[in-house]
């Protein structure tokens, strides 16, 4: 009988996504635990994905991505954020912006490599770095506005640093990045060798006429980063799995190696569709105003209850401080809530390794239909 000599990942389980998403079906209880839409893609994208399989467009591509999707992706960076990045040598299309952040994870890090990580923190990082045998080094994001400590980030920094991640708009809470967050990330890491990896998987969806922060903005921190995009956010289709890296030449290189012996190309069709579908701007131009209209709506049906909402600029969710009477803790207090009231939210305290400490604090998603927010909205303030 075989019997496993060790795991890599000994302290991963089922995670609170999971879950809280079984539990969901189990109460049939509205869903705003995980990050997706729950209304339709453009039909006009879903026909050229079509057309570009009857095109014949089924095939290998290029091992770094459609060429032409790269060149569009390259003019779409140059137009906004006064970029110039060489699509042939800085530009990798990935099976999504989880895989562009392993990737680059990846492609550097030794054992005992430290990497500094922002908590509350999308739940890749950790894994993807201890995979590595490296080593995350926590440094916590507080409540109301979870922005970044950076004297405590200066403490933490050692000669072991190989790279700092950071994600903005940030999953789960919403806060948004800085001109001067940036300039002190410049200043921090200029004249080290540490990577910074930014994932901006939330590009548009940014809100109250706040500026995207991207780290294309900054050509020094290009140089020595990455920055992780996903088309499954923009366009409404995160089953597609497709998003893209865009880092320094040298960088590039190494991930390159990486990428190619894993996946070697993603998905042809859905690459010629997109390299099309950029030239209609206003998809993604209008879509941090569509979606702040839903973050207000919630925010206006959830007045009538027992939640208090935290500042959010950007992204898919909108973080809420629970003020009412009960006392469990944000994970029994989710699980309570899918029960008794049928919606489903996932606790902040969850994206810290150690449980956090804003523990009655939840994340709701908002990118869903008014009537899913609206009723999600009344049930809870019955
Ligand atoms: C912060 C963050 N990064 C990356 C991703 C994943 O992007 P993709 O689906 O393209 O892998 C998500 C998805 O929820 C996310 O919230």
């Amino acid at each position: 009988m075989f019997s496993l000599p060790y795991s890599k990942l000994p302290n991963i389980g089922l995670t609170i996504f999971s879950e809280m998403s079984q539990l969901a079906a189990q109460y049939n209880a509205i869903n705003l635990g995980q990050g997706f839409p729950d209304y339709p893609m453009d039909d006009n994208l879903i026909a050229a994905v079509n057309k570009a399989m009857q095109d014949g467009n089924n095939q290998y591509t290029h091992t770094n991505g459609y060429p032409l999707l790269r060149q569009k992706l390259a003019e779409k960076v140059a137009e906004l954020y006064q970029t110039n990045v060489n699509p042939e040598t800085q530009i990798t299309v990935t099976p999504g912006g989880t895989y562009a952040i392993y990737s680059a994870l990846t492609s550097f890090l030794l054992p005992g490599d430290e990497v500094i990580v922002f908590e509350p923190a999308y739940d890749s990082y950790v894994p993807n770095i201890e995979l590595c045998q490296a080593i995350p080094v926590f440094v916590r994001l507080e409540a109301p506005d979870f922005q970044i400590p950076w004297q405590t980030v200066r403490e933490k920094i050692s000669p072991k640093t190989k790279a700092i991640i950071v994600n903005s708009p940030h999953n789960p809470t919403g806060s948004v990045l800085s001109a001067q967050d940036m300039e002190t990330l410049t200043e921090i890491t200029r004249d080290t060798s540490i990577i910074v990896i930014l994932d901006e998987v939330y590009e548009h969806l940014i809100f109250d006429d706040k500026k995207h922060e991207s780290l294309l903005r900054y050509p020094e921190l290009l140089e020595r980063g990455f920055a992780c995009f996903s088309f499954g956010k923009t366009y409404n289709c995160t089953g597609w799995k497709l998003g893209y890296a865009i880092g320094g030449e040298a960088l590039m290189k190494e991930f390159r190696k990486v990428h190619q012996f894993n996946v070697f190309s993603c998905f042809t069709p859905t690459q010629v569709a997109f390299a099309h579908f950029l030239d209609n701007k206003s998809a993604y131009l209008e879509l941090g105003k569509k979606m702040q209209a839903k973050r207000d709506f919630l925010l206006e049906k959830m007045k009538a209850t027992e939640f208090e909402p935290l500042p959010s600029f950007g992204g898919y969710f909108q973080c809420y401080q629970y003020n009412g009477e009960r006392k469990e803790t944000g994970i029994e207090l989710a699980k309570i809530i899918t029960q008794e009231k049928k919606v489903t939210t996932i606790p902040v305290s969850a994206f810290y390794h150690d449980g956090g400490s804003p523990n009655q604090i939840l994340r709701f998603c908002f990118c869903k239909k008014e009537e899913t927010l609206e009723e999600a909205a009344w049930r809870l303030s019955r």
